[in-house]
Order: C-alpha cells, then sequence, then structure tokens
C-alpha cells in the first residue's frame, strides 16, 4: 500500500552536510519528498515530538541533542514508505546498522544517529501532524 511517513533530518547529518546524500537515497528507493521544513525545536517541542519516550532514561538527551542544531523534517511516500524508510535508515544503533544504510555511512552513536523515521503508520499519522497541516502535504499520488 501507498503509505507516509515521517523523516527528521537530525542536527549532526545537517552539520556534515549530506542533506542531499539522504534525500537522494530516498527518491532512488521510490520515495516521493511530500512536504517539508528545517526547523530549529525548542527543547519544549522536542519533548512534545518524542513524548512516547517520556519515561525512557534517554528522553533528556535525546531531546537536547534534537534541540541542538537545525533538522530538516520531511514527510515521505510511496510504497511502504514506513518499512522502506527503516529498512534504508538502518538500525538505531549505527554499530548495528547493515552496511549501505544512512546510519551506518553518517551516524556516530546511537543518540548521534543522522535520522529519525516514524516506526508504525499509526505514529506516521501522529508525527506528521506534529508539524504539517493538511495543506502542507503535496501527494503525488
Ligand atoms: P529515533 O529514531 O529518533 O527515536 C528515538 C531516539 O532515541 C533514537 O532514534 C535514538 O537516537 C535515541 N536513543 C538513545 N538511546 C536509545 C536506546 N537505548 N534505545 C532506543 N533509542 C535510543
Amino acid at each position: 500500500p501507498v503509505q507516509r511517513t515521517l523523516s527528521i533530518i537530525k542536527p549532526d547529518a545537517v552539520g556534515k552536510n549530506v542533506i542531499g546524500d539522504i534525500i537522494r537515497r530516498f527518491e532512488e528507493n521510490g520515495l516521493s519528498v511530500i512536504a517539508a521544513k528545517m526547523v530549529h525545536l525548542s527543547a519544549v517541542e522536542a519533548g512534545g515530538f518524542y513524548a512516547v519516550h517520556a519515561a525512557r532514561p534517554f528522553f533528556a538527551d535525546l531531546c537536547a541533542f534534537i534541540s541542538s542544531g537545525p533538522v530538516l523534517v520531511l514527510v515521505l511516500e510511496g510504497k511502504n514508505a514506513v518499512p522502506l524508510n527503516r529498512q534504508l535508515m538502518g538500525a538505531t544503533n549505527p554499530k548495528e546498522a547493515e552496511a549501505g544504510t544512512i546510519r551506518a555511512d553518517h551516524a556516530d552513536s546511537i543518540d548521534s544517529n543522522a535520522v529519525h523515521g516514524s516506526d508504525s503508520e499509526e505514529n506516521a499519522a501522529i508525527e506528521i501532524s506534529y508539524f504539517f497541516s493538511d495543506l502542507d502535504l503535496h501527494s503525488r499520488g
């Protein structure tokens, strides 16, 4: 099925100037960018986005990192976009990420791991609505 997913190119990857490389991987694998914006989240906005992780021990570090610099927030659309994006990203911990994945090539650690991607269609809808209204989504489908 055609799905939508939220992708965030995190401050580490923005700082390394690899935005283009990451988007190229999405496009070459059948995903289309249907919305995009660069934002520098506040700590409060970061906490709202990662609310599902609020009870986790790494929550404070996670919010500090994602709000440490500008990020590029994308909505990707395509066949099986949610699992496909996760496959292209590789494992959360770059040490476990398969060769050739975004995290294997660009991530430094489990915290500084280049990209975020929604883990389910349900969470994708929640995450997309955190950043975009329906009018911001330019579906090609
Ligand atoms: P992300 O996909 O953005 O979702 C939550 C983030 O928490 C994750 O990527 C990691 O960067 C970060 N994180 C730090 N420690 C852990 C951990 N032990 N398990 C999962 N995520 C972690």
